[in-house]
């Protein structure tokens, strides 16, 4: 302990580790937790072990979610008391949808647990905090929805994400596919300011961030004030943060097909930094399907959206979501999905078995849920072909020179680990002094899930024009 550790009696320095599942939102969420507890003393630890706080930040997209997360506790309960025996203390707090959906369910079931909570009260969590101090063993849930935004009373972002960071612009999601939970344990579809959104840009950049992903769970329905009066959309807020001094590099994730407006779509043509890739989820290829997940758009729609972002960005790389099993999927529904992932010609793909998520509409059609056996059959055929098409598309960078944005150190010693444009994973050989920055890279080898490639140096280029302006 430090000479600074103790003041009146009272330890100043705590250690909170943070284990995070699921989407980059939870990603983000659990830096703004840290952010949040921080100014209470709080500092990050790599290990459950060595904390005094941890906190599960929980996903509930998919099967198993909340097993996952009692089976955690179980082992965070065995250290509880190990740190009890010795005279310390841990505090346990599940936070995330798994806390959303279940916060009841876990104090009754684990009532060791010190406090639960959601997506939108963790601004909160010092309240929480002394409230759990004041009260050991009384449990503090804090799940409802205020009426108040988080993003009003968060500290401001420490700068703390690194070279490539994630900056929520908009959460929940009023869409209501039929299939997911999100809307229920996220809520309301809320956009951050365009002011708030570029003040945090610009202390993400001033705090080390070359790259920056706007988050949002239906991102593309951002919709903020202009400053001038009207409606600016996604596309309006990209050009904007395009132009704050620093920036290298600029995604945004995850959109719905509906969404995408002509004048995101004209984005992609004009702006640099903007990345030539795209997480565009379908879920299926039968319309049929669509319709019953409430997606309100054809397969046809979204070849059309597909047609015009190829057109506005000739290189543009897609990446899509797909559930198979979905409930009533017949194998002529399940061709079409095949079908359209064969037309579309994907860099990459997620795909999961349709997983009844409790209260939600799907999970209630009982006569026609799938067996698991077909799940796991379509999973497998979908999976074979989308691995072909993205050890395809990574073949085809071979002989290219891109940028590469170096972020952490490579497997070897001498060798960085980084992003090419289409997030593929690149190694290449180069100092520790190019971490942090964007290089150009010539690709020499293809793997299913990554590159290879050596440095180029502007004096002996010797391949055609890059893929990617770099800052
Ligand atoms: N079952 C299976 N997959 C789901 N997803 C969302 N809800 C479910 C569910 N109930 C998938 C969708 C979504 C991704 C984040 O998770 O494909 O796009
Ligand atoms: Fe869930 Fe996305 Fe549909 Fe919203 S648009 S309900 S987040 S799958």
């Amino acid at each position: 302990m430090g000479l600074s550790g103790w003041l009146g009696g009272r330890e100043l320095s705590k250690a909170l580790f943070i284990k995070t599942w699921g989407c980059q939102m939870n990603v983000y969420d659990s830096a703004r937790m840290a952010d949040v507890l921080a100014p209470v003393g709080y500092r990050p630890v790599d290990r459950a072990e060595d904390a005094d706080m941890v906190i599960l930040n929980t996903c509930h997209i998919r099967e198993k979610a909340a097993e996952k997360v009692f089976s955690e506790l179980g082992r965070l309960r065995a250290l509880k008391r190990r740190k009890a025996m010795a005279g310390g203390r841990l505090i346990i707090a599940v936070a995330g949808c798994v806390g959303q959906a279940e916060g009841a369910e876990i104090m009754a079931r684990a009532p060791y647990v010190d406090m639960v909570f959601g997506p939108q009260t963790f601004h909160r969590l010092p309240e929480m905090v002394a409230a759990a101090d004041a009260a050991p063993g009384q449990g503090v849930l804090d799940t409802e929805f205020p009426a108040e935004s988080k993003f009003d009373f968060l500290p401001e972002e420490q700068g703390t994400q690194g070279i490539s960071a994630f900056l929520a612009i908009q959460e929940g999601c009023d869409r209501f596919c039929t299939y997911c939970v999100v809307p229920y344990t996220r809520g309301a579809e809320f956009s951050r300011p365009a002011a708030d959104v570029l003040a945090e840009a610009r202390r993400l950049l001033k705090g080390g961030a070359v790259e920056i992903t706007l988050l949002g769970q239906n991102v593309n329905a951002w919709k903020g004030e202009a400053p001038g009066g009207g409606d600016w959309g996604l596309g309006r807020l990209l050009r904007e943060v395009a132009q704050l001094d620093g920036l290298g590099r600029l995604r945004y994730t995850t959109s719905h097909p509906s969404d995408m407006d002509d004048d995101l779509i004209a984005a992609h043509a004009e702006i640099p930094a903007l990345m030539p890739f795209v997480h565009l989820p379908v879920q299926s290829g039968s319309d049929r399907i669509l319709a019953a997940m409430n997606r309100r758009h054809t397969a046809d729609d979204y070849r059309r959206v597909v047609e015009k972002l190829r057109a506005s960005r000739p290189d543009i790389g897609l990446s899509s979501d797909f559930i198979v099993g979905f409930p009533g999927e017949t194998e002529a529904d399940f061709a079409d999905t095949l079908r359209l992932i064969e037309e579309t010609g994907y860099a990459q793909a997620y795909s999961f078995k349709y997983s009844p998520r409790p209260g939600t509409p799907a999970a209630g059609l009982d006569d026609a849920q799938i067996p698991d056996a077909v799940k796991t059959e379509r999973l497998a055929a979908l999976q074979a072909l989308v691995n072909t098409q993205q050890l395809a598309f990574n073949r085809a960078m071979v002989g290219r020179t891109m940028a590469v944005l170096f972020d952490r150190p490579g497997r070897r010693p001498g060798q960085l680990l980084g992003r090419s444009p289409y997030m593929q994973a690149v190694h290449a050989e180069a100092g520790p002094e190019r971490l942090g920055t964007l290089a150009e890279v010539r690709i020499g080898g293809a793997h299913a899930n990554s590159l290879s490639g050596r440095l180029v140096e502007a004096a002996n280029r010797d391949a055609g024009p890059p893929l990617e302006a770099s800052a």
